[in-house]
């Protein structure tokens, strides 16, 4: 097989790179090791940035993300029993996030492809290697069906997320990885009851982080912060309950409603950066290249500026000749990874209960969220961060 682009994985930045490249008339084949309904049902962050909705709108996989998805001006942040809402037009000119899951994302992009218009999309393709990424012509070397075979191109995009194997192809001796894990994670339930507020809601809490998102008018979406290695299962929903009421209460007494849970698993936290972004033909995008605590709920909006950014470097070489994008990308998408990490950082290590921390840290956090409730400036700088960073170039 040959193709001008082979891109490894089918999760949000393997299916969006498809369709721009196929909206931009460059061909490619996707390459995806698991099947399709696992694709469809994995469950993640599901927060738009305004950018990212741009960028699906004009990809052609808007429709029912404007019919189905939700507008959100804003989001709650609680402490102290004490509610502050942070209003994202207001403090940004202008800007909104769109709930919408990123399973639906997927589900959307899937649909396009499959219906003809795009690319080979192969689920139950493993790779197993990129070869000659530093040469004309790089090759991803894949199991499908059982069969070895291998897929010829003129670039290769690893889009293959954590575990991938793409990144192995970058000469170690090339690469820095900068990461910092942290002892804790999220225990996320999906219950089917109506969210008991509109908007999400972030909780400091001193016994724990908790976090109020949905999927739907009727699907709530919550979290709560629990030890490294939390088994899900040794959590029963009543006790999931009781804990998010206590670290939800206010003193206006806002109430929780509760409902039946239908899934429950505990997502690990890191921040992960691998440098560079760019071997040769070889170019990593999304997961494969960066991780961010959810906190920021930023992994998603990060994989579109990372594909837009090879895009719009692929076609600038094809229309002009220059590589001159294409030798920038590592350096134009990490100015934006790098500013989300940081994002994600603050507010992961502003709202969680950080083993270890002494109460002179437990009343630094409570200032930094006095301080973004009482300044517009520090208001503002986490309205635009949530709201999305520009896509470089
Ligand atoms: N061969 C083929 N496919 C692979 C391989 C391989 N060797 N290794 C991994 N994959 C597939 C995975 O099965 C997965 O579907 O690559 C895909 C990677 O998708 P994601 O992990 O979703 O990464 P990405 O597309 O960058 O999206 C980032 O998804 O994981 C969330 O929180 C993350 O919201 C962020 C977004
Ligand atoms: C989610 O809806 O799953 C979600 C929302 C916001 C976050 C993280 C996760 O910051």
């Amino acid at each position: 097989m040959r193709t001008t682009v082979g891109i490894i994985g089918a999760g949000p930045a393997g299916l969006l790179l498809a369709r721009l490249l196929h909206n931009a008339g460059i061909g490619s084949v996707v390459l995806e090791s698991r099947d399709r309904e696992y694709v469809e049902r994995r469950q993640r962050a599901g927060i738009l940035e305004q950018g990212t909705a741009d960028v699906l709108r004009a990809a052609g996989a808007g429709e029912r993300m404007d019919r189905e998805g939700l507008r959100h001006d804003g989001i709650e942040l609680r402490f102290g029993g004490r509610r502050h809402r942070v209003d994202f037009p207001g403090l940004t000119g202008g800007r909104s996030v769109t709930v919408y899951a990123q399973t639906e994302v997927c589900k959307d992009l899937i649909a396009l492809q499959v219906a003809g218009d795009g690319g080979p999309l192969l689920f139950g393709a493993e790779a197993l290697a990129v070869e000659d990424a530093d040469g004309a012509r790089p090759r991803v070397r894949f199991r499908y069906r059982g069969v070895e075979d291998v897929l010829e191109c003129d670039y290769v995009v690893g889009c293959d997320g954590f575990w991938g194997v793409a990144r192995k192809a970058v000469p170690e001796e090339l690469v820095r990885v900068f990461e910092r894990s942290y002892p804790f994670g999220w225990l996320g339930i999906l219950a089917d009851v109506a969210p008991s507020h509109d908007e999400l809601v972030y909780a400091r809490h001193e016994r724990g982080f908790a976090l109020l998102s949905m999927r739907s008018p009727s699907v709530s979406r919550l979290y709560l912060q629990v030890p490294e290695g939390t088994d899900a299962d040794a959590w029963s929903d009543d006790a999931v309950w009781d804990e998010l009421e206590l670290r939800f209460a206010t003193d206006d007494g806002w109430r929780l409603e509760r409902g039946p849970v239908t899934q429950k698993s505990v997502t690990p936290m890191r921040s992960y950066v691998h440098e560079p972004m760019r071997h040769g033909r070889l170019f990593l995008a999304g997961d494969a290249a960066h991780i961010v605590p959810p906190t920021g709920a930023k992994g998603l909006n990060l994989a579109v500026g990372d594909v837009v950014t090879f895009v719009r470097a692929l076609t600038h070489q094809r229309d002009t000749g220059s590589a001159e994008l294409l030798d920038a990308y590592s350096e134009t998408c990490l100015r934006r990874v790098w500013q989300a990490e940081r994002f994600s950082y603050d507010m992961t290590t502003m709202l969680h209960r950080m083993p270890g921390a002494t109460p002179f840290d437990e009343r630094i956090q409570l200032a930094r969220l006095e301080r973004i409730a009482s300044s517009r400036a520090a208001g503002t700088d986490l309205a635009e961060a949530y709201t999305g960073f520009p896509f470089g170039g």
